[in-house]
């Protein structure tokens, strides 16, 4: 052993009411003239002084009594088990087959009294040890799978997440560009047959007009009364084609330099008598927006467009509202947004909604009467001014459609300020 520094000890707390048997344990475990391991031996009879100083982990095994002073040897160990105590620990017993209950309790080895010499001691010492450094060991590997099972899983949820989020953005991306091109083509579609009923309207006009002229000489009731509906019946038509030719942007526009606010404000007055006493209009405008370059007349089709929708949704309602509403869009964009509190509109209408034609007011006459050509305005106006026009809505939950406009640009509106309204 020279020159070698000696290796500790192994301190071994025996915890057993009978000072007979820690006798013959530490006599057992005398040092050796021929070397091998050295061993510090303790005793306590005191329970709880055992059960602190396997908590703190005070030696290198612990030799356990199976049955302590009317108290279980076995529920000693489970409790430090059970209290994360991980230190090797051999159970002592009266008797063979109580192994299995001594290993199920948490005992890493046992031995019975009075059965074994020193050979076996040291053997069985040292397998405790080993044997709770492995289940150490493997506790510890346990928990850090745990943790990497954990933290993949988290990894995993989060990484599918954003997969679910990109997809329902491309979806809605996808569907948005779908409506988009669907109303597009059929905007081509429809601007050709407006274009075309435009020149039966226009012959049909100017017949009209010969034979009102000749009538004007021989004024004739008989022929005066069909002439008029027949006129009537024309204009109707002139005003269809002119919603076709609006929703195919075919119409010719005069865009002059407008703030949104003040349109609104001054058509006010029109928008009321629209909506009728019933319900309420709320106007919200932002005072410092910049100037938009529209068609005025379109746009103020459009608001009334947007009142009368609400006036037919909302109408009877209690508490009935439409509300109009400007905000910066942010780039470049003006955002002028109507509200209702109406009825909604469901999955179907709110597809369709926009496309010419397209009406759920099919009941009763007149005023019940809907030519589906209201929205198609709109949506026309929003994209022909180079914006967009969009609708939110869910069934019980009221409609806002809500179009975004270009700002007009600086020069524009250097140029053209003092004329705007
Ligand atoms: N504010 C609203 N609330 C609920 N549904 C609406 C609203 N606005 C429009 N709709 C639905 O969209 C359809 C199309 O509206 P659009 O204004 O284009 O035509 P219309 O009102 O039916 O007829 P028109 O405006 O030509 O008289 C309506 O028939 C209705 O079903
Ligand atoms: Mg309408």
């Amino acid at each position: 052993m020279s020159g070698h520094a000696e290796p500790a000890p192994i301190r071994l707390l025996m915890i057993d009411d009978s000072d007979a048997a820690f006798l013959t344990l530490r006599a057992m475990l005398g040092p050796r003239r021929d070397g091998g391991a050295r061993y510090a031996v303790t005793h306590t009879s005191d329970l709880a002084a055992g059960r602190a100083d396997m908590r703190a982990g005070g030696h290198d095994c612990y030799l356990i009594d199976y049955r302590l002073r009317g108290e279980s040897g076995l529920d000693l160990v489970r409790d430090a088990r059970a209290a994360g105590v991980t230190w090797p620990i051999v159970m002592l017993t009266a008797s063979n087959g109580v192994e299995r209950e001594a290993a199920e309790a948490g005992a890493n080895d046992f031995l019975v009294k009075g059965e074994f010499d020193r050979a076996l001691l040291e053997r069985t010492v040292r397998y405790a040890i080993n044997n709770a450094e492995g289940v150490r060991r493997l506790a510890e590997l346990n928990a850090s799978l745990e943790a990497t099972v954990a933290e993949r899983t988290a990894q995993y949820a989060e990484a599918n997440r954003q997969l679910l989020d990109q997809i329902h953005a491309r979806e809605q991306a996808e569907a948005a560009l779908v409506q988009a091109e669907r109303l597009q083509a059929l905007g081509r579609m429809t601007g050709s047959v407006a274009h075309d009923f435009n020149n039966v309207l226009t012959a049909l006009f100017g017949s009209l007009e010969v034979l009102g002229r000749r009538l004007g000489d021989r004024p004739d009731p008989r022929l005066a009364g069909p002439l008029a509906t027949a006129t009537e019946a024309a204009r109707l038509g002139e005003r269809m084609v002119e919603g076709l030719l609006a929703f195919a942007r075919r119409r010719p526009l005069a865009p002059r330099l407008l703030r949104l606010q003040a349109v609104i404000g001054e058509l006010e007055p029109l928008l009321r008598l629209t909506l009728g006493a019933a319900i309420a209009l709320r106007i919200d405008t932002d005072p410092h927006l910049p100037p938009v370059l529209v068609d005025r007349e379109q746009l103020e089709r459009v608001l009334l467009n947007l009142a009368s929708n609400a006036r037919d949704a909302a109408a009877g309602r209690p508490g009935a509202r439409f509300a109009l509403s400007t905000r910066d869009g942010g780039d470049g964009m003006v955002e002028l947004s109507a509200a209702d509190n109406g009825p909604g509109m469901d999955p179907h209408t709110l597809e369709h909604a926009f496309e010419p034609f397209f009406t759920t007011k099919t009941g009763g006459q007149g005023a019940g009467q809907g030519t589906g050509l209201g929205l198609a305005q709109v949506y026309g106006f929003a994209v022909q001014s180079g914006g967009q026009a969009a609708i939110d809505s869910r069934p019980g939950e009221g409609v806002r459609v809500r179009l975004s406009i270009p700002v007009a640009g600086e020069r524009v509106a250097d140029h053209q300020a003092l004329g705007a309204a």
